[in-house]
């Protein structure tokens, strides 16, 4: 079923009833070792949904997405195109944090990315899905991208723009990166531009890429 016509109550109980499944959840390894689940923050009609990798120490300290460095900086980006966290959706591949920070296995990103990423990308239906490095630009973009090419690229698809970035991370640890992410982060407020223009409908590319589409 889709989530059309459905209230906007109805729409935020569902992405509650979610987030509350994340907490309790135990159906990977990675439920062992967290403080908390991270299920994700902001609001139900968000036009822009982004998705990070995985919570970090300060992430499952307080079970909410981007709250140490990489968070700081993304609010730094959110605010050159005017706007906060109160009008997008941040959340991350896999919702437990995967001991000292490695890198989440494809195993449990098989198990909870169809199990919330992608209910929550139904019920929210964002215009843009803003990736945040090569985890969850992987999901929608094929194996062969790479994401030095293909940053600030918009792939549009689903009446959707995929939008690849840079993990805030990466641009932390590599100063050089900083101009480039930012011209990529004001592209975005572009892209709600034309969105807005267009009445809401965002055309697939000719001729249809070769979809690797989850949701
Ligand atoms: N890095 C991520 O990918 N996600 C977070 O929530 C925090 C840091
Ligand atoms: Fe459940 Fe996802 Fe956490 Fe694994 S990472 S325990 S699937 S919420």
């Amino acid at each position: 079923m889709t989530e059309e016509g459905k209230s906007l109550e109805d729409r935020q109980a569902a992405l509650d009833a979610i987030a509350a499944e994340v907490r309790q959840c135990e159906k990977c390894p990675l439920h062992s070792a967290r403080t908390n689940a991270v299920p994700g923050a902001g609001p139900v009609d968000a036009d822009i949904m982004f998705i990070g990798e995985a919570p970090g120490f300060h992430e499952d300290q307080q079970g909410l997405p981007f709250v140490g460095a990489s968070g700081k900086y993304l609010d730094q980006l959110l605010a050159l195109i005017d706007l906060t966290r109160a009008d997008v959706f941040i959340t991350n591949v896999v919702k437990c944090r995967p001991p000292g920070n490695r890198d989440p296995l494809s195993t449990e990103i098989d198990i909870c990315m169809p199990a919330y990423l992608k209910r929550q990308a139904e019920i929210i239906e964002p215009k843009i899905v803003a990736t945040l490095g090569r985890f969850s630009m992987a999901l929608f973009f094929p194996p062969s991208a790479r994401i030095s090419r293909i940053h600030g690229q918009p792939k549009r698809a689903n009446n959707r723009i995929y939008y690849p970035l840079y993990h805030p991370a990466a641009v932390l640890r590599n100063p050089n990166l900083r101009p480039v992410m930012e011209e990529d982060f004001k592209r975005i407020r572009d892209l709600l531009d034309d969105i807005e223009a267009a009445g809401g409908t965002i055309e697939d590319e000719p001729p249809p890429p070769q979809q690797l589409s989850l949701f």
